[in-house]
This record gives structure tokens, sequence and C-alpha cells, in this order.
């Protein structure tokens, strides 16, 4: 596997990869990983894998226990690629590598698995009833979910608000300054509808599932991990919609620099939500 000291833009441009090598960052999936305790010897979908930091982490958890399969499964193909490269060296385990959406899993997996592990991707998800649903078809009865989210309503802890404001705001003025840009108003992104704890909650009992723990996690996200975000397509698309990527990458990235000095930040704290449910057998 790939060492931790990679360059801002190993990934490709716009890609997860700087993001997801920060320390808080790995901490935080850790804990999720941790209290799923999902046991060894079967399958294990890791859903949205993105370039395998998850994978990693479900890895170390497996203590090189033979018999298990990972599934690792993601839409983006950049991404998976990526991930590929991050665990050749993994040994003793099968990892699959699969390319394909969230909504249409049970048409892509070929069988069950006992655990699936979603880590900080069911924000982006438009249709998260019948994502939910998909994820309970595959399971075995009594399978575990174990998700994770930083953008859920109520994760932006509210006296970071000032932090939020002023780093919007000075992206779009370098934007207007430096390239005449503005973001489209009308465009709404998936990232961008958040549901609260208890909305997931209720969705999850909904979709056939049994709530076995839920979490909130402060987490302090460094300068290095705001810079990092700011890389990533996703997110740049959800704050500032409709912008050339690299033009707004740009933008938050200038402008989170100079917040941080101006309000003399080490870190600005948020909160992680994290579940994890079991599947109740089917009644259809
Ligand atoms: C923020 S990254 C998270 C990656 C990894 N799970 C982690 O926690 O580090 C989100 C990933 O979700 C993937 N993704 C987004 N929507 C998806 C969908 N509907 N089905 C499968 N993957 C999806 C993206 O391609 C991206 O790689």
């Amino acid at each position: 596997m790939s060492d931790q000291n990679s360059s801002p833009l190993e990934g490709g441009p716009f890609s997860f990869v700087r993001f997801a090598r920060q320390p808080f960052y790995r901490a935080v999936n850790e804990h999720l990983v941790e209290i799923s305790e999902f046991k060894p010897g079967g399958a294990i979908l890791d859903l949205a894998c993105g370039t395998g930091e998850i994978t990693k982490l479900i890895l170390n958890r497996l203590h090189g226990v033979k018999n298990t399969i990972i599934i690792a499964m993601d839409t983006s193909n950049k991404a998976l690629d990526q991930a590929r490269k991050e665990l050749a060296g993994a040994k003793g385990v099968m990892i699959q590598f699969v390319q394909g959406q969230a909504e249409q899993l049970s048409q892509t997996l070929k069988g069950r698995v006992d655990a699936v592990v979603f880590c900080n991707a069911i924000h982006m998800v438009d249709d998260k009833p019948k994502v939910l649903g998909e994820i309970h078809k595959v399971l075995n009865p009594g399978g575990i979910l174990a998700f994770n989210s930083t953008f859920f309503d109520g994760s932006q802890l509210p006296e970071t608000d000032l932090f939020y404001r002023r780093w919007m705001s000075k992206a779009l003025r370098l934007l207007k300054r430096k390239h005449g840009l503005l973001p489209a108003r009308d465009v709404k992104v998936a990232s961008r509808r958040q549901l609260t704890p208890e909305e997931y909650e209720q969705l999850l009992n909904q979709e056939g599932f049994v709530i076995k723990e839920r979490k909130l996690e402060p987490v302090k996200v460094t300068l290095e991990g705001w810079l990092g975000i700011s890389e990533f397509s996703d997110f740049i698309q959800g704050a500032l919609p409709g912008v050339p990527l690299a033009a707004a990458s740009e933008a938050l990235q200038e402008a989170v620099t100079q917040v941080f000095q101006e309000l003399e930040l080490e870190a600005v704290p948020r909160l992680w939500l994290h579940v994890v449910a079991a599947a109740r057998p089917q009644t259809t």
C-alpha cells in the first residue's frame, strides 16, 4: 500500500486523496469501523469506497483473517483506479473492485454480504430511501450497515458560523475579482440536501433496519483538511455550483487560508454522525 506522504495532487486533480489522508479523517473513520463490530470471515462491502482509505481500515480490522471478501464499490472509475493502486500490496484478503452505483446495488452485486460500510457518501445520494432499501436487499438478515457523514443537518457547530460565513464571502469576492465569475443560483446539489440524525433514524426504520448505535463525534478539522476538501470536485461543486473547478478550488483555498490567519485558528471543529444498524429479515 502506498505511504501517507503523498503530493497534494496524487489521485489526479480534484480527487479526494488529500483530504482522505488527514490524520483526523483516518481517526474518525477508524472509530466507525471499530463500532460497526463486523465479523471477519464473511463478505464486507465498502460502498462508495472512493480512493480506498476506508478499505485499508477494514483490512486493518480484519487482522489478516482469511476467508473474508471485501467488495470495494464506487461509481467513479477514477477513484477505483486510485483505490486499486493504494491496495495493491494488501495481503491475505480477497478484494474485488466493482464499478457501480449505490442506487442499483442489488442488480450489480452477485450475492449477499454480511456488512456494508458506507463512509462519507450518504449525503451525496439524492434518493436515500432507495439506496437504504438496496443496501437492505443485499445484506444477509442481521447484517450490519455502518455509515457516517459530516454533511448532515447539525454537523456545523454554531460557534463556527463566523468561519463559514467569512470563508464563503471571501471566496465569492476572490472569484469575482480574479475571474469575473459567480456561482449559479438555481443549481441544486445533492450533497447540500442534508438530513438530521433523527430523519436518518426514521428512514432506516422504514427501510427495514434496527438502530444499534448512533453517535455524534466532534472532530477538529485543520487548515490542511480544509485545503484538502477544497480540492475535491464534489465539495467544490456543492460550495460554488456551476463555477469551473480550477477557479473555484483556488478561490476556496485562498479564502480559507486567509480566514484561518485572520481568526487565528488552529482548527475548526465539526460533528461527524456515525450510525450502525442491523438488517431485519425481509418480510416479502
Ligand atoms: C467523499 S468520498 C468518500 C470515499 C470513502 N468512502 C471515504 O470515506 O473516504 C465519496 C465517494 O462516494 C462516491 N459516490 C457518490 N455517489 C455515489 C453513488 N450513488 N453510488 C456509489 N458511489 C457514489 C464518489 O464517487 C466518491 O468516491
